[in-house]
Parts: C-alpha cells; structure tokens; sequence
C-alpha cells in the first residue's frame, strides 16, 4: 500500500509531536508510532525541562554549566541557540495547555534543581513532567485535521531517489511495517523527519521504555549520513534496584530537593568523589555509584530523602513514592536502593540548527540526533528542551523550503519476492540478549581497550548472522530492531574504540587522562550523502 503525505514524521515523542505542531495546517503530515503513541522516553520523562525563567538566572550560566558538563565538547553556538530559545520553547507549552506544578499559594512555578545546575531552573509537573507534557502535545496532534497518527507502524528503511538531474539523492519516504496487518507499507513524502528517540535498550539494563533500539540513528547511517559520538552514552545514577521493578527511573530532582547518596553502612561517599556532592554531573555520580559498589561488592547503593516532611514529598514526587511502596518501600521512612542503568544516547546524527541531515529532504530532531548541545555528557533535563527548540528550528526550515520539492517518480515498493516466514525465531531472542549483555559488560560506565576488542568480535559475528537472518526471513518487530540494535553497538563500539582519553561519559581504564585537544567522533558511512551542510562548530 502507497500513503502520500507532504511530511512524514517517525516518532511521536516530544520532538516529533512538536514538529507536526508546528508546520501549518496546509500540509498533510503523517506521524508514525512503533507501538503506541506514548511509548517513547518523553512520556515516562520525570524531572523536566531546563530553561531560564527566574530573574537571578541567566543565559550565559544556563550556557556555562551545560559546557561545564559537557566536558570540553559542547558545541558553544548549539548550546546558546537551545538556551536562548528556551523561555520560548516554555511558553509554547505552556499555551499548548501543558501545566506546570507551582509553588503553594503562589502564581509563579516552582523550579527545582538537577545535577550540574548552578540555578533552580528546571521547570516540572510534580515528577511526572513526560507524561504532562505528552498528553497535551498528543491531545493537540489528535484534534489537528492535517495530522495524521500512525500507530503500530515501524519504520524499516528510508527511501532514497535521485532527482531529475541525477545530481543529487534526496530522501522521498519509508518503508514502514504495518504490525497489525504485517504488511511493509510505502511512505512517500516531500519531508521525512526522525524523531525517533535514543538507543539505550542496547545496553541489558536501562531507564528506556523498549523501543528505544536507535532506529533512526541506524537508518541515516544506512542512507548515508554521518553519526557522530556514539561513544558518550549516559547512565543515570539512581534507578530502582528491586528485582520486580523493572527500568524505573527515581528523578535526580531528589537530589536536587537534598537526598543523599549512602553506603549500605549508611555512610555518605559523594564527597570523595566531587565538591558538587550529589548535584555532581551524572557521569561522575554513575561513576562514583559503580566504584562503590564494585569496592564493597554490594548490589546497590542507597538515596535518602527521607529527612523531607512526608507532605512535601507526597507533593512533589507522588510518582516516586507510589512506584516505591508498591515495593514496598516508604520513601519518607526509609533509603531507596539505586544502581545506575543506560539512559540517554549523547550522539547522534549529524545535524545543523535546523536538524538537517547529511541527506536532502532528511530532518533528525530530538534524541536521535546530535546537535552539539551536549557534549561529552548531558546536563539534567536539557534534553526536552533540545526537542522542543530543534522541532520548531526544523519546522521553520521545512516551512521555507517545502515548496521547492522536486517533483519525483513513485518510489519502488517493497520486494518481498525472496524471502520466507522464519522457522527459528530463537536465534532472535538469542541474539537480542548476548548484545545487550555484552555491550554491558564490555562497553558500559567503565572502559578497557581489551573490552572493547572483545565487543568487537561479538559484534561482528552477530552482524553477519542478523544479515544472513534479514536476507533471507521475512521481517517483523523484533528483527527490525535487532538489526538496529547490532548496526547502533557498532557504532558505538567503534567510536569508543577511537577515543583514546577519558572525557565526559567515556572512562577508559587503559586512557585515563583527558586530551588538551577536544574532538568529536565523527562516524562517515562509505555511502556518505554529503549535501552541503554547515554543522555547527565547538
Ligand atoms: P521519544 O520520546 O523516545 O519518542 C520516540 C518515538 O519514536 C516513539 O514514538 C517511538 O514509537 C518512535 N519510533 C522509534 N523508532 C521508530 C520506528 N522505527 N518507526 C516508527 N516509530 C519509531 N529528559 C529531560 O529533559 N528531562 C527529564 O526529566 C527526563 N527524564 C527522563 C526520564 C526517563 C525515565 C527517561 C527514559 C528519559 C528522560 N529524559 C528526560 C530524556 C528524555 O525524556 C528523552 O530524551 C526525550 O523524551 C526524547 O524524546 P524524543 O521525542 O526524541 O523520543
Ligand atoms: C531525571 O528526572 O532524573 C531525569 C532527568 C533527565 O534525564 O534529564
């Protein structure tokens, strides 16, 4: 089956409801969804959205810290173009109907402070700002007549097609698998925008709901565009430690409203570690964690707000404490355990300030991509302001740009002439876990070159069967992502493998100081679809 559209959006996350948003009613856009539309990270986002929106903050200290952060690789024009558009971004959601938690008895919003922050900046609903801020994006989306929701449909492929002139390749659609019907569907559109989130399910234990397998990173690379700093992938420090309870993230806005961090003994240990204590950037907290446990052997480490009045706590973080005591911890009584887990993928594809990819006619915005923003590790709840700032920047250029699309012949539908139903879908499951786990084990929070060529044979050897599988099987869910999977710890592995320091979210046993020389990992693809690009500097 053939859908035309003008715009088609992969993703129904943050960043893809806001782009969709934000393009005019005249054009008819397609989001596409892999399960349904709130099963992204944005809906499951906690803390919130940094911005400067108090007037003792500022501009230049939202952009210092976010540098400070980012360990000497943030791109200084992306950092102030996010931060500079910030109190747009906010209002914009604000108008949308997003409503923020505000102090008690008071008109103005209540900011809290995360990890790496000088200023109480972050801009919350309670603990549950994802799912506040979804609702209303998605409640926006379905009203809009020009919108149109795809739910269940995965994207496999983009589709390239040269234009009259055969100068120049230019992305027209997607090949998108239909999992009601288990069909693969042609998409073909002026415009294809990824926004399709990060890659942090290749490691075994994450915050990330499932479909976070990196698929829009692994289909620009396959269409020929550079990815660039895989390496930097960030583990949050406190994740529930509870054998039932499965990726659940407790907020570093704890942090910010005075937990502590402790020792099975009950001892503090931050202080050994950073003059920030708790509020250190995230890649040294995770670091501190994983070196404590390791020491004493323990499974876990404790987070202690348990000082706060229970009134405050039942306000501010009703989502945490609900979570807890159905595991029956009372969080106003008692420590949580934590251990850190695989959260948020730094690198990307490259893109400049309107998230234009190497690829005409390719956008990539919000997580999936890299901007330069965050450097060799993420600062606390930059990252739903990047998709909102990104979203409108590559609307606009969709807006001034659009009307110019060549005209192209209809793209090639989807052969599926030689291949058949699998008979052994084991090897996938099989495979889905070796990767996971070995990418833990060999390429996690902490580093050695001898890990890395270990990942590197496993990886090689799992590429060349998932490949074997595809070519000859037909696809489902699972394969598609597997093979996304394998295609994104490849690049990871490698991009890790090139850097020969410690920076930021990269720790290396074997490299431990840092280069005076800040560079990036840029990955090109042997197909590389240069277009003429201007990326933003460092
Ligand atoms: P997502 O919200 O992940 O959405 C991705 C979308 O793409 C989904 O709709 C998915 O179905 C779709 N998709 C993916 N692949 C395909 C495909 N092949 N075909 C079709 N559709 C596809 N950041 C902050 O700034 N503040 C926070 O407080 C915060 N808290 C967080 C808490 C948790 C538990 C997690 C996991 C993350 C948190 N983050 C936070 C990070 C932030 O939520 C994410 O970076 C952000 O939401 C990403 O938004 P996105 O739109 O790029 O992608
Ligand atoms: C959190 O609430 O701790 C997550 C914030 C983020 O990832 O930015």
């Amino acid at each position: 089956m053939i859908h035309t559209f003008d715009v088609l959006v992969i993703g129904s996350g943050a960043a893809g409801l806001a782009l969709a948003l934000s393009l005019p009613k005249r054009y008819q856009v397609a989001i596409l969804s892999k399960g349904n539309t709130k099963e992204g990270s944005t809906w499951y986002a906690q803390g919130g959205i940094a911005a400067v929106l108090d007037d003792k903050d500022s501009i230049e200290s939202h952009v210092q810290d976010t540098i400070k952060a980012g360990a000497g690789l943030c791109h200084r024009d992306a950092v102030e173009f996010t931060v500079r558009n910030s109190k747009a971004a906010i209002n914009w959601l604000v108008d949308l109907g997003v409503e923020f938690t505000r102090h008690a008895d008071e008109e103005a919003y209540h900011l809290t402070r995360e990890g790496g922050h000088s200023h109480r900046r972050i801009i919350h609903s309670a603990d549950a700002t994802g799912k506040a801020l979804h609702s209303s994006l998605n409640a926006a989306a379905k009203s809009a007549k020009n919108i149109h929701l795809f739910t269940h449909h995965i994207a496999v492929d983009l589709i390239q097609q040269a234009n009259a002139s055969a100068s120049n390749y230019r992305c027209s659609g997607a090949y998108v698998f239909n999992r009601d019907e288990d069909r693969v569907d042609v998409f073909s559109t002026k415009v294809v925008v990824l926004a399709t989130g990060g890659a942090s399910k290749v490691y075994l234990y994450t915050s990330n709901p499932d479909g976070a397998s990196g698929d829009g990173i692994a289909m620009a690379w396959r269409a020929g565009c550079r990815i660039a700093n895989m390496e930097f992938n960030q583990f949050h420090p406190t994740c529930l430690y509870h054998p039932k309870a499965k990726s659940f993230l407790v907020t570093e806005a704890l942090r910010g409203e005075g937990a502590t961090l402790r020792l099975p003994d009950g001892q503090r240990f931050m202080h050994k570690f950073h003059e920030l204590d708790e509020l250190a950037p995230r890649d040294v907290v995770a670091r501190a964690i994983d070196h404590e446990m390791k020491r004493l052997g323990s499974d876990c480490v404790y987070l202690d707000i348990s000082h706060k009045p229970k009134k405050f706590l039942e306000q501010h973080f009703p989502t945490v404490m609900k979570r807890c005591a159905k595991f029956g911890i009372d969080i106003a009584r008692e420590p949580i355990p934590v251990v850190p887990a695989a959260h948020y993928t730094c690198g990307g594809v490259v893109v400049n300030h309107h998230g234009q990819t190497d690829l005409d006619g390719l956008y990539a915005i919000g997580e999936t991509s890299f901007t330069g923003l965050h450097g060799a590790n993420r600062m606390a709840s930059n990252s739903l302001l990047e998709c909102i700032v990104y979203a409108h920047s590559a609307a606009q250029h969709i807006i001034a740009t659009i009307d110019q699309v060549p005209e192209l012949s209809a793209p090639p539908i989807w052969d599926e002439s030689r291949v058949t139903d699998s008979d052994e879908d084991v090897i996938i499951s099989h495979n889905w876990d070796e990767l996971r786990r070995f990418m833990w084990d060999y390429v996690g929070i902490v580093r050695t070159h001898k890990r890395l060529e270990r990942a590197t044979h496993r990886i090689k050897l799992l590429q060349k069967e998932i490949s074997e599988y595809y070519a000859n099987y037909k696809i489902g869910n699972d394969l598609i992502e597997l093979r996304n999977l394998a295609m994104v710890a490849e690049l990871i592995i490698r991009s890790a493998t090139r850097r020969k320091e410690s920076r930021g979210l990269h720790f290396s046993l074997d490299h431990q100081s840092t280069s005076n020389v800040a560079q990036d990992t840029v990955l090109v693809p042997i197909n590389y679809a240069a277009q003429k690009l201007v990326v933003s500097v460092s």
